[in-house]
This record gives structure tokens, sequence and C-alpha cells, in this order.
């Protein structure tokens, strides 16, 4: 019989890994080599082919990781555990959650891309600057949500 908490479990790692490893490499591998172009169009091109590819499959790895989240604190009547310093890190997850969940699903199509478009040719060094440190931030503060996840989870509770 199917154990649908363990799969549900089975799934949010799942999600995890290609959506934030697939941040960590564009944080650092693609991002550095892009940015080594000598021409800005071709700088953008690359980019664009590249991250417009991984953000459908971030679309995707967002949905399944949200809805097997919920389903796992529902499935351990975990609401309550919100209210606990030592579960500091679910909350850490709902942010990364929500702050991906907006910039894919909502700033993106509405002016990012636009905004990259335009500015990626124009000042090529300063929005590849600013795109490298946005990518850095949400790199390290998933990092530290998946430390605390995973310690937690396994009842090594950090504080
Ligand atoms: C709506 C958002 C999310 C919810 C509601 C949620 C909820 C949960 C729950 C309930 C657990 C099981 C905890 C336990 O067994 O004590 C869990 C595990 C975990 N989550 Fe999330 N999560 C969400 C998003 C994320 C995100 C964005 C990440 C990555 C940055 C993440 C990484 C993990 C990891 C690494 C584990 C530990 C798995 C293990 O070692 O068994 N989660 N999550």
């Amino acid at each position: 019989m199917i154990d649908t908490f363990v799969l549900a479990r089975v799934l949010h790692v799942i999600g995890v890994i290609i959506w934030i490893g697939g941040v960590a490499m564009v944080t650092l591998v693609i991002l550095p080599a892009v940015r080594k172009f000598e021409q800005p169009e071709r700088r953008v091109e690359v980019f664009e082919a590249i991250e417009g590819r991984f953000a459908r499959i971030a679309r995707v790895a967002t949905v399944v990781v949200g809805v097997s989240g919920f389903y796992l604190i529902d499935r351990m009547g975990g609401w309550s555990l919100f209210q606990l310093a030592s579960h500091w890190w679910l909350h850490g997850m709902v942010a990364v959650w929500l702050a991906f969940t907006l910039v894919l699903f909502v700033l993106e199509p509405l002016f990012l891309h636009r905004w990259f478009h335009e500015h990626g040719k124009s000042e090529p060094d300063r929005t590849f600057r600013l795109v490298q440190i946005m990518h850095w931030v949400l790199l390290t503060v998933s990092m530290i949500v998946v430390f605390g996840a995973v310690a937690g989870a396994h009842g090594w509770f950090l504080i």
C-alpha cells in the first residue's frame, strides 16, 4: 500500500533538489560564465535562453514543493509548530516558497523579464551584477533554510 505521507516527503525533497539545485547552478556556474562574454547582446540572449527554460521547470517544482509541504504539515497536525521558536525553519520554508512564487508567477511575467531585456543591453555590467547579487541572496537564504529543515525534521533543533 502506498504511504502518502512518505510519498509527499519524497516529492517534497525531489522538488527542492531540482528547484534549489537549479538556483545554485545558475548562481555559481551560469551567471559568472555568461558575465564574461564580450558582447552585452550575447550575454542577454544566452542568459534569457537558459533562465527561460529553467523558470518553467522551477514553476512546476514550486507547485510540487508547496502542495506536498502543506500536505505534510496537515498530516502531521503540525500547524501549532509554527508557534515554536525551535521550528523557525517552517517559517523559513514558507517564506522562501512565497518569495519564489512571487518572482516566478507575478514579478517575472509582469515586469522583471522586460526590465532585464532592456537594461541588460543598455547597462550590462550594472544589471548583471544586480542579478548576481539577487541570486546570491536567494541561494544563501535557501541553503540556511534547507540546513534548518533537514536538521529539524530529524530532531536536531538548533535553537
Ligand atoms: C509552502 C512551503 C513549504 C511547506 C508548507 C513545507 C513544509 C514542510 C514540512 C511539514 C516538512 C516535514 C517536517 C518534519 O518532518 O518535521 C518539510 C520538510 C522539508 N522541507 Fe519543506 N515546506 C515548504 C517549502 C520548502 C522549501 C521552499 C524548501 C527549500 C528551501 C523546503 C525544504 C525542506 C527540506 C529540506 C525538508 C526536510 C526533508 C527531510 O529531511 O525529511 N521546504 N517541509
